[in-house]
């Protein structure tokens, strides 16, 4: 096979390549996590991806058709780069074997070509399969990523039946900048390493912070983001220790959702892991459904072997 590996060029290119990720989206044993899964938000999300935009995008090209994409989105705080994919169409007249094979080939490629574009300074590696995507699942275990714990991805329809809990003694309200240092304490103890730190927690276009206060004082926020395909995502929800069980996590998710409805969106999703028992209850009340489980591969950089996956 007369294989091609470079970033993706052309307008054309990227509508093949949002073509090729769609397709493969919408199966879960080639499902990743982050990407979105229709053809013209693909469009936007891969030329937007940061630093890189389209030169981040690597595809795997024979004949000029697009069989594979690797698309690389990193930060400096945290240092992480997020693969998305590889995505790849193996699929030919032959037996499971060969395909695999090809896969596993056209998918170290993508990856070593991927791996010249980072910096020194991402020091960490993620990759987000759908826990039926077995092939992706194959391939982090061969570069020497480690298995995280599971996130369901749960969505919710949105109307007017979302419930509010009557909460004495607490308001909830958009979030102001006087509140930035109380909430970035409560996120980096909640969720220390994520993919925002906590002073940062209300950056991002389409995003928005609510606050919960008692006495004046921040005892819980939720942070939602309009996504491209006008989705609400609801990213964080977090209440202190000592203010837990009292609805103040319901109240916060609900309203996060309310301002989504008001934003014009029809349905919110988010990830929760798979283990935390209170926060799935919550959600659950709120009539939220599970739609897939998420598998975090990771690894560190410069401290695995690096080399093509042997067929
Ligand atoms: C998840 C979280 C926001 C919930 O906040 P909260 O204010 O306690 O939420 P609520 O009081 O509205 O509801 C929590 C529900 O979980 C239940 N719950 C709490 N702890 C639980 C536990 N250990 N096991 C089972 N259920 C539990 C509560 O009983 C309540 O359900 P119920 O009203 O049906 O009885 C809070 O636990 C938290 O901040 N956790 C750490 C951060 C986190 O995991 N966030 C979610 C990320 S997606």
């Amino acid at each position: 096979m007369n294989l091609t590996i470079r970033p993706i060029s052309s307008r054309a290119e990227l509508s093949a390549a949002a073509a090729l990720v769609a397709r493969l989206q919408h199966d879960p044993a080639s499902h990743i996590g982050y990407l979105d899964v229709e053809v013209a938000g693909l469009e936007k999300q891969l030329g937007e991806l940061e630093p890189l935009g389209l030169d981040g995008v690597i595809g795997a090209f024979t004949d000029g058709r697009v069989i594979g994409v690797l698309v690389t989105d990193w930060d400096t705080d945290p240092p992480r780069v997020w693969w998305h994919g590889p995505l790849v169409d193996a699929a030919g007249d032959d037996d499971p074997d060969e395909a695999d094979r090809r896969w596993a080939r056209i998918a170290g490629s993508l990856y070593t070509a991927a791996q010249r574009l980072l910096p020194a300074t991402v020091t960490e590696e993620e990759i987000l399969p759908d826990e039926r995507n077995e092939r992706l699942a194959r391939f982090a275990h061969h570069y020497s990523f480690e298995l995280g714990s599971g996130a369901a991805v749960l969505s919710r329809k949105l109307d007017t039946t979302m419930p509010s809990p009557d909460l004495p003694g607490v308001v909830i309200r958009a979030f102001r900048d006087e509140d930035r240092a109380a909430v970035a304490a409560i996120h980096d103890q909640l969720f220390p390493g994520s993919h925002l730190p906590g002073p940062r927690v209300d950056e991002g276009r389409d995003r928005q912070v609510f606050v919960a206060l008692r006495d004046l004082d921040p005892v819980g926020y939720v942070a939602i983001e309009r996504q491209r395909d006008g989705q609400g995502y609801l990213d964080f929800v977090g209440v202190t220790d000592d203010e837990r069980g009292l609805g103040i996590g319901t109240a916060l998710a609900a309203e996060a959702c309310v301002s989504a409805w008001d934003a014009g969106s029809v349905g919110v999703h988010l990830t929760v892991r798979t283990s935390n028992v209170a926060a799935r209850r919550l959600y659950e009340r709120l009539g939220f459904t599970e739609e897939r489980i998420l598998v975090p591969w990771r690894r560190r950089r410069g401290t695995q072997r690096f080399a093509q996956p042997r067929p």
